[in-house]
């Protein structure tokens, strides 16, 4: 599968990023989803899309166990090597749609702006609830549906390039958008609200927090930070997998209904 983050000049200036340079600290939803991640101490983590490894390195410096990232770009993997290196820490070039997702193998499964480059997003949440312990953790960011049915995802401007309003189109058509996105072409996949937070309910994980990126106080004293309020650009999810499912009747149930399927479809 053809992606940008291998495209030699895509990966330049996504190196250029403040997230890139600086790590966690430069990102500007880690005040928010730093206060999400769970206890991880002694726990088997699972990163999908990890690109340079930040979260990876967080859970291993936070007491994980074992973690594996897997990325699709082979830059990337390359790159989560050479700067966030752990011997807690297994890198690996692997698709999200390609992984195995092994039954039960991990406590927490992270994916930080990644699934929004996946076009079945359903298919990828019934792998994440088989692949979780009970009790576990689904931690992800994926862009906002107000973001990805954005056209072109930008800003209508005036003749001086000052933003005037933020257009959204075909927001109940889920699929590829294509986007500009540091100087190329990107394809990206908008999947509406409804998919993505009743996704996982049918799915059978339970909603721990829901919110949305917003700069904190710090970043927004910069100038280019004050547009980020005027529309969502990131939701930011947290979904627990029932300890036992039996004790809450509906939705776990239809959630195991709904992984047995997916295994019998393999
Ligand atoms: C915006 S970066 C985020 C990287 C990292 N999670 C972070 O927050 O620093 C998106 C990452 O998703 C990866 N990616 C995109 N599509 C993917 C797929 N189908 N399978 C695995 N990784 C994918 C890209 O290669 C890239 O590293």
């Amino acid at each position: 599968m053809k992606i940008e983050y291998d495209n030699d000049e895509f990966f330049q200036q996504y190196a250029r990023m403040a997230r890139s340079r600086e790590g966690l600290s430069g990102a500007g939803e880690w005040h928010q989803l730093k206060k999400l991640f769970p206890d991880v101490r002694g726990k088997r983590i699972l990163d999908l899309g990890c690109g340079y490894g930040w979260h990876c390195m967080y859970a291993a410096d936070q007491g994980a166990e074992q973690i594996l990232g897997i990325d699709i770009s082979a830059r990337m993997i390359e790159e989560a090597v050479k700067r966030n290196k752990s011997e807690k820490i297994t890198y690996r070039v692997c698709g999200l749609e390609e992984y195995e997702y092994p039954e039960k193998a991990w406590d927490c499964v992270v994916s930080n702006l990644a699934l929004h480059y996946i076009e079945d997003l359903a298919s990828v949440y019934r792998k994440v609830y088989r692949t979780l312990r009970p009790g576990g953790t689904f931690l992800f960011n994926i862009e906002h549906p107000v973001f990805t049915a954005g056209v072109g995802q930008d800003w209508i401007r005036d003749e001086e390039g000052k933003a005037l309003y933020w257009p959204v189109d075909d927001y109940f058509y889920p699929g590829e958008r294509k986007t500009h996105f540091l100087g190329c072409e990107v394809m990206k996949q908008h999947h509406t609200l409804t998919q993505i937070l009743n996704g996982l309910l049918l799915c059978g994980f339970a909603l721990e927090a829901v919110e949305e990126a917003h700069p904190s106080e710090e970043m927004l004293a910069l100038p280019e930070m004050k547009d980020e309020m005027r529309r969502p650009m990131m939701l930011l999810v947290k979904a627990r997998k029932p300890e036992d499912f039996s004790r809450s009747a509906g939705d776990t149930v239809s959630g195991e209904r709904c992984c047995k399927e997916d295994q019998k479809g393999k």
